[in-house]
């Protein structure tokens, strides 16, 4: 199969994408959904996280569809036992995804390689203490987290927990892996790892962590098997399809929104009736990952 848009082995593109743009019509977006994203759209008892998950559900096929030179709402998805979407693709595509959203902001990760997991928090001060990090982290995060300067601790804090959650995504275990068998660099200023895992030790030798900044006042992490070569970090826009908006002399008068998404995948999303993006850069900015 061919595709648009592969991200080269050890690439890691990371996408962010505001859920509360009011101007965003939902609706539109609504209509690349399946049945059982609608099913679970409308199983938030608040409008506010149903839209959320509109958005974000879009913006993930959206996405998908650019680099596969699909339309949107053709994807389909399966999960693993612990609920991990993958693509459901004859032939499994090279490249992985994983997404986490926080609030209004929804973050996608596309990696070169076979597993990605990615988690992202909002610094949230009221929510970093002694005694979720006794119930949630290892005892040598503990003693890591401890070692801590005051000013840094809730940043450590949520460091930890991001990536903790991204490697538990990458792996598609979720909470189905105990908390406490492996243990992460808490420490912000250090470099991100996966320390050690049990009780199958050679594993942690197998991941590699990133952590990031996608917004001010969040913070993420990225968990790959492999080698992390480039890390890019673009963000994903709903724009609003106009005639206008078209390249001119470029793209034909689209029937539907979805034609026109599709025509555009296939000019490399230069524009799209929905969402904007570049095509990442390779070699990336940098500057935000540590
Ligand atoms: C479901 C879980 C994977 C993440 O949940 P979360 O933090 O609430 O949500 P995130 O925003 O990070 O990720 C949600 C997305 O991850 C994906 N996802 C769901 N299950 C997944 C799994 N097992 N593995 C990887 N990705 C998964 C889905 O795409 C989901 O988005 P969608 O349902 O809107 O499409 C799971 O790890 C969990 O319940 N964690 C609880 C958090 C916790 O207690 N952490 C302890 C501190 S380290």
């Amino acid at each position: 199969m061919a595709y648009l848009w592969i991200p080269p082995t050890g690439q890691v593109d990371v996408w962010c994408l505001s859920l509360d743009d009011p101007a965003v019509d939902v609706n539109i977006l609504a209509g690349l959904l399946s049945t059982d994203e609608h099913r679970r759209a409308s199983a938030f008892a608040c409008g506010h996280h149903q839209r959320r998950f509109v958005v974000a559900r879009a913006g993930l096929r959206w996405l998908l569809g650019a680099y596969l030179g699909r339309r949107p709402s053709a994807l389909r998805f399966r999960y693993g036992p612990h609920g991990k979407p993958e693509l459901d693709e004859v032939s499994a595509p090279p490249f992985s995804f994983n997404l986490a959203h926080a609030e209004g902001l929804a973050v996608y990760a596309v990696f070169g390689g076979r597993e990605v997991g990615v988690d992202i928090e909002r610094i949230r001060p009221e929510l970093a203490d002694a005694a979720i990090a006794t119930r949630f982290f290892s005892p040598l995060e503990q003693r890591q987290l401890a070692k801590v300067d005051s000013i840094h601790w809730t940043e450590a804090f949520f460091a930890c927990w991001t990536r903790k959650e991204a490697y538990l995504k990458a792996r598609g275990d979720g909470l189905s892996r105990p908390l406490d068998s492996f243990d992460v660099v808490v420490d912000p200023a250090r470099p991100p790892a996966l320390l050690a895992t049990r009780p199958d030790h050679w594993e942690a030798a197998r991941w590699r962590l990133s952590s990031f900044i996608p917004a001010p006042g969040f913070i993420g992490t990225l968990a790959v098997a492999g080698v992390i070569r480039n890390v890019s970090c673009s963000p994903l826009r709903v724009t609003h399809w106009s005639p206008t908006d078209q390249a001119p002399g470029r793209l034909k008068t689209p029937k539907t929104t979805e034609t026109l998404c599709h025509s555009l995948a296939a000019f490399r999303c230069e524009k799209s009736p929905m969402f904007s993006l570049r095509p990442p850069a390779y070699p990336p900015a940098r500057a935000i990952f540590f």
